[in-house]
């Protein structure tokens, strides 16, 4: 393949505002996008900025806009982009530099959700683990997938107008610890939910689920937690 990748581009100490470069590459189908991002980078121009560490669709760090739809740079094959390519940050979040957006805002919102097990009652006698039926695993089976890559919140519209929103990525946190029959901790994870830029921001616009790299029903998690919120 011939392919024509258009990056767009900011470094604060080169020029104020952003701008496109655009880079031809020989490829074959099945390289992916995170494939022509290191070769741009180690022989055509090595200022170039972006995020990956594990490469396979596991630490999340690769979200950005491909040909206007966020996914995984990692996960996303030439077969299916074709071969006239750009790549864009994820929106909603200020760009540091290229591809790299300032992540702390949505770590932050992450972690109003308290996302870990809540539970002080006295362990079992046999000092063992809190046992759980797999019936009960299953109901929050979905949302343990997500692996916090940002590209259902940096989707979302309604992210987009309200930077305050929570978003669907801590929602999904939220609804994985609700669920969990181990967990004590409901109130303490859904009250970051509740407010004007809470859970009920969400207009079940399914954005996030379209994009989510890892295909957790994320509108239908959301409409779990907003009936759990609803029963207090
Ligand atoms: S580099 Fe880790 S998910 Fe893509």
């Amino acid at each position: 393949m011939n392919v024509t990748l258009r990056i767009k581009r900011f470094d604060p100490d080169r020029k104020p505002s952003s701008w496109w470069s655009t880079h031809r590459l020989e490829a074959e189908p099945s390289d992916r996008v995170l494939d022509l991002l290191v070769r741009v980078k180690d022989e055509q121009d090595g200022s170039l900025a972006f995020r990956r560490s594990c490469a396979h669709g596991i630490c999340g760090s690769d979200a950005m806009r491909i040909n206007g739809v966020n996914g995984l740079a990692c996960k996303t094959l030439l077969r299916q982009t074709g071969a006239r390519i750009t790549v864009e940050p994820i929106h909603g979040l200020r760009v540091e530099r290229d591809l790299i957006t300032d992540m702390d805002p949505f770590f932050a919102a992450y972690r109003k959700v308290q996302p870990y097990l809540i539970n002080d009652d006295p362990l079992p006698e046999d000092g063992r683990e809190r046992l759980q039926s797999p019936a009960e695993r299953l109901r929050f089976d979905d949302t343990t997938k997500c692996i916090l890559c940002g590209a259902c919140t940096t989707a979302c519209p309604a992210f987009w107008s309200d930077s305050e929103y929570i978003g669907p990525a801590a929602i999904v946190q939220a609804h994985r610890f609700v669920n969990d029959s181990r967990d004590r901790g409901a109130a303490a994870h859904l009250e970051a939910l509740r407010g004007t830029d809470g859970i009920w921001r969400c207009r079940t616009i399914f954005q996030c689920t379209l994009v989510c790299p890892r295909e957790i029903k994320i509108t239908k998690a959301i409409a779990e937690v907003k009936v759990a919120l609803a029963r207090g």
